[in-house]
């Protein structure tokens, strides 16, 4: 068996060091939520809470007590979540409900019951999201990262507004940092499947900053509203992707770098929606953010033009589909 020369040993040796070391300092720049305090009687809605950064945020805020409503399209996937949950602690309630945001009738049927049911609930975490890799619309005909991870939440809010202003509970927005890279609000195409000259998934990247826009204009209509990206996280989110074989030779060092766990990436919506407090200088209106479990201000150059268009261009693509529905 032929070993390794040992001229190369010490350089590799040094390389793999170096590269745990990184990987041990990201880990502790990623941050983690330190407030342990009791969330008991406190009730949170979390959308998309099965799987994922919505099933971890879950099992953190049960841990602490809390009562969670998880709002998830699969009642199935809720209750093995719930299964899997109760392993681990026996604190707090959960409560399963279908929501599924490709469909006006299952968010108003949603919104209905928890008006009736759960009226004075203290979080609505916003984090349902997907990225598609082919075309693919909700039942109103939107495609999907305009749909779901815009509009659906947008209908959701508006339902619940009442309710969300009267307790002045918090609004949580799951965007990302994909917001800053290649990302626009293509207002002519809203809601329609565009292929852009991009290798990146530039619908998904304009959905997430339309999550930053929408943040911003709740904010400034007097809502309780913090938005955060959880990082790159290790979640069932790429679940539509196929890598190549080169692929996984290429960046497997560089993804297990950046790569967070679901827990870890939680912990920025566990902050948003349990101890994070925004200021005068520092809310989605500046332009900040939470990220790494603190504020961080973004890149993007937001324009106060798009923020009121996209804005009234929900309503209008709300009101035109539910008249022809
Ligand atoms: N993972 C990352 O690196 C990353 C980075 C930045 C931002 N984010 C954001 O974080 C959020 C959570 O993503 P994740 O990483 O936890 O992904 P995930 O593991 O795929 O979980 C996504 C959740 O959203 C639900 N969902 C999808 N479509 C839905 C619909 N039409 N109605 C209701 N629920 C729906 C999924 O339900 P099913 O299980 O039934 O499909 C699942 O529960 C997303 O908004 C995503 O954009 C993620």
């Amino acid at each position: 068996m032929s070993s390794i020369p040992y001229e190369l040993l010490i350089p590799s040796g040094l390389l793999t060091i170096s590269i745990y070391a990184l990987r041990r300092y990201k880990i502790q720049k990623w941050g983690w939520v330190t407030n342990r305090n009791s969330l008991k009687g406190k009730l949170f809605i979390i959308t998309g809470a099965n799987t994922g950064l919505g099933y971890e945020t879950t099992k953190a805020l049960t841990a602490r007590q809390a009562t969670t409503i998880m709002a998830c399209r699969n009642l199935s996937k809720a209750n093995e979540a719930i299964d899997k949950i109760r392993q681990e602690t026996k604190e707090g309630e959960l409560i399963p409900m279908e929501l599924d945001l490709a469909s006006f009738q299952s968010i108003r049927k949603f919104a209905a019951q928890i008006k009736d049911r759960y009226p004075d609930f203290h979080c609505l975490v916003n984090n349902a999201g997907l990225a598609a890799q082919e075309p693919a619309f909700t039942q109103e005909g939107f495609e999907v990262h305009f749909g779901v991870n815009h509009l659906g939440q947008f209908l959701l809010v508006d339902l619940l507004k009442d309710n969300l202003k009267k307790n002045n509970s918090r609004i949580v927005v799951v965007s990302s940092r994909m917001h800053e890279i290649e990302a626009s609000i293509d207002i002519g195409n809203l809601g329609r499947w565009v292929e852009y000259d991009s290798r990146l998934n530039r619908l998904y990247n304009n959905s997430k900053l339309m999550n930053f826009y929408y943040a911003r204009e709740l904010y400034k209509r007097g809502f309780n509203v913090h938005v955060l990206c959880p990082g790159l996280c290790h979640t069932d989110f790429f679940r539509n992707y196929d890598p190549k074989w080169y692929h996984y030779l290429l960046f497997s060092p560089i993804v297990w770098l950046m790569l967070r766990s679901a827990e870890q990436g939680a912990q920025n919506i566990i902050y948003c929606a349990t101890d994070s407090v925004t200021d005068e200088k520092r809310n989605p209106v500046t332009g900040y953010f939470v990220s790494n479990v603190k504020m961080r201000k973004s890149k993007y150059p937001f324009d106060e033009e798009i923020s009121v268009r996209l804005w009234n261009e929900s309503v209008e693509a709300i009101e035109e589909a539910s008249r022809s529905g």
